[in-house]
């Protein structure tokens, strides 16, 4: 039987790039739908392919309110140039006005890596933050700390587990009874990560976008269903307007008047729909139809696009209550460059890409040996052209090396029409892989001074 299931392991060491597959399957959002006014080489390209409501995080840049971003790192190995893309996009969402925050996953590193939390933090600073300021990120506007030094993202990470169960887990991730536990925490410890910068002492409630590659998607899953399943607040369409519903949970039920032996208290629940209806027409609205009975209060002339400031309205009223009112993140996908040999690029197997850290004759070396979409034979190359999707030479330009798309264009057609070669393109990939690691060379040298300032 054919199994067309995509399957997403975060720590696997194979990755499906059935894309468009991915996306119906785990109900992301295309890229190709949403216009940026300022694309990144990422976005222009499609390697950004997805995302889960950076419509959020645009209307807040739009309206100039402050937004969050925050992604991780695994201290384990050498960055390679894969890594680069997301700090490509981080780089993209700063200077979009975005505050910064990333997390060293030293926890998760030793749970499923066997590193040492020393270990971690060694490679952590000297081989990740390094580069990330020569690659630019701005150390004023940036923090990057420890997951096993931020008690709160723990401590979140514990008060999240409390909605959610292993069933849940082996779902999504495949764990079973054999699953070491400390695995099943790096989950819930990364959903900590990924929600504790809307905490009051983090920058408070905002949205916060989280860009990775696609094989973390299990885990903004995750804390997507976590955040909602916290919240007291509820909105969702109606056949008129919007409708927000009341969720009355264990650790809500008496302030939403609810008592121990499940009597209504009326007068508490008057209040709370008071509170809820004063926290909506601070918005401007003025049709607003309260039926506590139902638990539901009702917009008629609201439309989808008023959902995401009542959303911040209510998760600011929870907060007010003594809620956690914390905002789904939302995410960007980016897929991943072809590893040099034609598989998977892997820190551990050093032929498969370039590390930031290479020199320039070993980076030309790995780069003459590279996969090739040329045909077997010159007289062949020219009849029948080569195939630039899967040169791994071309592949590099246009995912790191070169920004102009006019002349990616032209050599890709050059190569397809037989007129360029293997051996050209290669010479070509060359040439700016030894600037553009020359240039991140010099960039070390000159921020190093400036990798402690990034740590809290
Ligand atoms: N799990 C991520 C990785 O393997 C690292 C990580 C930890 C992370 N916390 C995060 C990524 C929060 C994004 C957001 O690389």
């Amino acid at each position: 039987m054919m199994n067309d299931e995509v399957t997403i392991d975060p720590w696997g060491s194979s990755q499906s790039t059935d894309y468009s597959r991915i996306i119906e399957q785990f109900g992301l959002s295309s890229m190709s739908n949403v216009k940026l006014n300022d694309p990144s080489r990422l976005h222009r390209r499609d390697i950004v392919f997805a995302h889960r409501e950076l419509d959020v995080v645009l209307e807040a840049k739009r309206k100039g309110d402050p937004f969050g971003v925050l992604t991780g790192l695994m201290p384990s190995g050498m960055m390679h140039l894969g890594h680069s893309m997301v700090i490509d996009q981080v780089n993209w969402f700063q200077k979009q006005g975005g505050d910064v925050t990333i997390a060293v996953a030293d926890l998760e590193s030793t749970a499923t890596r066997g590193i040492s939390l020393a270990e971690g933090r060694k490679i952590a600073s000297q081989e990740y933050v390094a580069n990330y300021a020569a690659l630019g990120l701005d150390p004023e506007k940036t923090t990057v700390y420890f997951q096993s030094e931020r008690s709160v993202v723990q401590r979140l990470g514990f008060q999240l587990g409390k909605r959610t169960n292993l069933s849940e887990l082996e779902a999504i991730y495949g764990f079973d009874g054999a699953t070491n536990l400390a695995h099943v925490q790096a989950p819930l410890v990364q959903a900590g990560d990924i929600l504790h910068p809307q905490l009051d002492e983090y920058g408070g409630l905002r949205p916060v976008v989280v860009p990775v590659g696609v094989d973390q998607d299990p885990h903004l899953r995750l804390t997507r269903g976590l955040a909602s399943k916290t919240n007291w607040f509820n909105v969702s369409d109606a056949k008129m307007g919007l409708q927000v519903g009341v969720s009355v949970q264990e650790d809500n039920a008496l302030i939403m008047g609810v008592e121990a032996n499940g009597r209504v208290n009326k007068e508490k629940q008057k209040d709370v729909f008071a509170k809820i209806v004063a926290a909506i027409s601070g918005l401007g609205f003025s049709d607003i139809m309260s039926n506590p009975k139902h638990g539901t209060v009702n917009i008629p002339s609201a439309t989808p696009r008023d959902k995401s400031s009542i959303r911040m309205a209510l998760l600011a009223l929870e907060r007010s209550m003594g809620g956690m009112g914390l905002l789904a993140p939302s995410s960007t996908y980016h897929r991943f460059a072809v590893g040099m040999t034609g598989d998977k690029m892997s820190s551990s197997k050093p032929k498969t890409t370039l590390f930031l850290s290479d020199d320039i004759a070993t980076a030309e070396k790995k780069i003459k040996k590279s996969y090739s979409g040329g045909q077997a034979t010159l007289e062949e190359h020219r009849r029948l052209g080569g195939d630039p999707d899967k040169d791994v030479a071309y592949q590099y330009m246009m995912y790191f090396f070169e920004e102009d798309d006019a002349f990616l264009a032209e050599i890709n057609q050059g190569y397809r029409a037989g007129k360029i070669l293997a051996g050209e393109m290669k010479q070509m990939c060359i040439e700016r892989a030894t600037e553009w690691l020359g240039n991140l060379s010099e960039m070390r040298d000159q921020t190093a001074h400036l990798v402690e300032q990034f740590f809290d």
